[in-house]
């Protein structure tokens, strides 16, 4: 296997801590909880994609890239981290195309990506297509003024990107004593790459544990067509040979509320519930809505309570600052 000569570069301490959730877990009625803290890479302000964004970016230099480029909505995690890491790694450029609703503040994300210095495109209302075919335009004019940009899909879901959390599952495998080798691992599903590279790194290296995805965006049908396309080019890239059959890729798909990117009560309250129990900090529109789905399913015993839970936390701290509209029913605020 592959793993450890893809090229990759280092873009965070690891491994990230894994710790106990023993307040959140009794109220759950959970023998053992433990969130794998993602949130604390230690790049930009952290999350799962810097996971990623080590083998991404290695790419993107063995390429001889100066120029690097991906979207998102204007709260995109890997929008932001994308940007912290070329400054790391020492690419001049980072242009990001961010499409969604129109926004007032310059908060969350979107000021750390300024601080960063990447440039922003803001495309209205664009979908995944337009700022696609906006960044394919924008590379080739690149490319036609001598210049080599590097493209980045949408949440780095590629199968290099995937390698990340392939990874992530070998460091998580090292982590877990013995009796703790058949967890139930939650975690945040978006663009399906941290999916996939978990997908595979549990096949490989923590094969009795159970995935359960929880979507923040879309039906499990598209997941695991996503899934179907994208793991067999990661495991081709790791030079095995291991079937994935996406049918059997347990995702939930009924926490997301209205839609992606619009906070849902039950995220709201789950990310209040985290904070409160464990002073673990979820934002509402991946890690919040995730956790919904935990805390509902642990409630009511659709998982065997008994088995040790691992709360994979994909990060996205900075976005709930662009929500505090949500909470501020929450404050226990006295004017003196
Ligand atoms: C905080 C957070 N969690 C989870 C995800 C989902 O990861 P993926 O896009 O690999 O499915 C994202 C993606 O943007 C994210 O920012």
């Amino acid at each position: 296997m592959r793993l450890d000569t893809i090229p990759r570069i280092s873009l965070t301490q690891l491994p990230t801590p894994l710790i106990e959730a023993p307040r959140l877990a009794a109220r759950l009625g959970l023998r053992r909880l433990l969130v794998k803290r993602d949130d604390c890479t230690t790049l930009g302000m952290g999350g799962n994609k810097v996971r990623k964004l080590e083998f991404l970016m290695a790419d993107a230099l063995e390429k001889g890239s100066d120029v690097v480029m991906t979207c998102g909505g204007p709260q995109s995690n890997h929008a932001r981290l994308t940007a912290a890491a070329c400054r790391k790694v020492g690419i001049e450029r980072c242009i990001l195309f961010l499409g969604g609703p129109d926004f007032e503040r310059m908060n969350g994300n979107l000021l750390l990506d300024t601080l960063f210095g990447a440039e922003i495109r803001f495309m209205v209302d664009a979908t995944v297509k337009e700022m696609d075919d906006a960044m394919n335009a924008e590379a080739e004019k690149l490319r036609a003024d001598g210049r080599k940009p590097y493209v980045i899909p949408i949440g780095g879901s590629s199968p290099q990107g995937a390698m990340g959390y392939t990874s992530g599952i070998r460091e998580l495998a090292g982590q877990l004593s013995d009796e703790d080798k058949s967890p139930l691992i939650f975690f945040a599903v978006g663009s399906c790459g941290t999916l996939t590279g978990v997908t595979i790194g549990c096949r490989l290296f923590l094969p009795e544990a159970e995935i359960i995805g929880i979507s923040v965006s879309r039906k499990a049908s598209e997941i695991r067509k996503i899934v179907e396309r994208v793991a067999p080019e990661a495991t081709e890239l790791l030079g095995i040979d291991l079937p994935i059959d996406a049918s059997q890729i347990h995702v939930e798909d009924c926490y997301y509320g209205e839609r992606y990117g619009v906070a849902s009560e039950a995220g709201n309250a789950a990310v209040l519930e985290m904070a409160q129990s464990e002073a673990i900090v979820l934002d509402p529109i991946y890690t919040g809505k995730a956790m919904s789905g935990l805390m509902d399913m642990a409630r009511r015993k659709l998982i065997d309570t008994d088995r040790t839970v691992i709360f994979l936390h994909t990060g996205g701290g900075p976005g709930l600052f662009a929500f505090d509209h949500v909470f501020r029913g929450n404050a226990k605020l006295l004017r003196v």
